[in-house]
């Protein structure tokens, strides 16, 4: 129920993190894998450890928030791998700013990559999925911080993840009749090399650290999720097993968001 043998599947933000333990375990389970990401030589490193491991995978440079380099990204997978039946989308950036002193260019780059690049992966990953004619399962990375404040400072961020929560729902419902599926996963706290640098950089900024998932007790079952927790989800949403479930929005977040 959980084999993805001959299947094709794009991860972006693969360099390191949650999309790097998708990429090892979608790999695992037996897709080729296309290892995305900005950090094209992290990317290639993550790409020779799947195949050193004896898995098929790929590394690609990209941008998402740029249209070619999406559209390049796809061309790829598809001449290397012959079709694109899966997406993991976690490729994003998570800076923080006070509302009051976020500046219009801060604001418009973290909308570019976390929701416009949001939108051009999705819409280019449907694109070959209907023109491959076999559906597909897409899973974008969303946050539990689209649904509610989870830290201070996060405003630009929670709203770019309120919108890629809504552009799973609409893309599902509008692609359901090509039997392509289209779901999130909304992580909690999760220990990644991304989480630790934004704490850092709020640190060196004189920015406290603190909001609803800072208050003691607060997340049932303690502690911080491992990327690896965030990848299994993402596994049984884009596997066999879940080939009735689309539109869904699974908060993988230790109980955060109902306490
Ligand atoms: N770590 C957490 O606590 C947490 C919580 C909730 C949601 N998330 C989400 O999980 C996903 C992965 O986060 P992570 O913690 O693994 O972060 P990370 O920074 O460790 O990994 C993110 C990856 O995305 C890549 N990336 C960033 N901008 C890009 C761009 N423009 N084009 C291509 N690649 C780009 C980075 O280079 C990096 O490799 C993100 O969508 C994030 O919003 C993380």
């Amino acid at each position: 129920m959980y084999a993805l043998t001959g299947k094709t599947a794009v991860v972006t933000g693969a360099a390191r993190g949650i999309g790097k333990a998708v990429a090892n375990l979608l790999s695992a389970a037996g897709a080729n894998v296309l290892v995305a990401d900005i950090l094209a030589g992290n990317a290639e490193e993550s790409a020779a450890e799947i195949r050193r491991d004896g898995g098929q995978a790929l590394a690609c440079g990209v941008d998402i928030s740029e249209e070619s380099e999406v559209k390049r990204m796809y061309e790829v997978a598809q001449s290397q791998f012959k079709s694109v039946d899966i997406l993991v989308h976690s490729a994003a950036m998570f800076p923080k700013y006070p509302l009051l002193d976020i500046t219009v260019e801060q604001w418009d780059r973290i909308q570019a990559v976390n929701l416009r690049g949001t939108m051009l992966v999705m819409r280019e990953a449907i694109r070959h999925m209907r023109a491959g004619g076999k559906g597909g399962a897409i899973v974008n990375i969303s946050s539990v911080s689209g649904e509610r404040e989870v830290v201070f400072h996060n405003a630009a961020y929670g709203a770019s993840k309120a919108g890629t929560t809504n552009l799973t729902r609409v893309a599902a419902l509008e692609f359901g009749s090509d039997q392509i599926r289209v779901n999130a996963v909304l992580p909690g706290g999760t220990a990644t090399e991304g989480a630790r640098e934004a704490s850092e950089a709020m640190k060196k900024a004189g920015m406290e650290l603190k909001g609803p998932m800072m208050h003691p007790g607060r997340v049932p079952l303690g502690a911080m999720g491992s990327p690896e927790d965030i990848a299994a989800a993402c596994l049984f949403l884009v596997s066999p097993a879940a080939r009735y479930i689309t539109g869904q929005c699974l908060a993988v977040d230790g109980g955060f968001l109902v306490s």
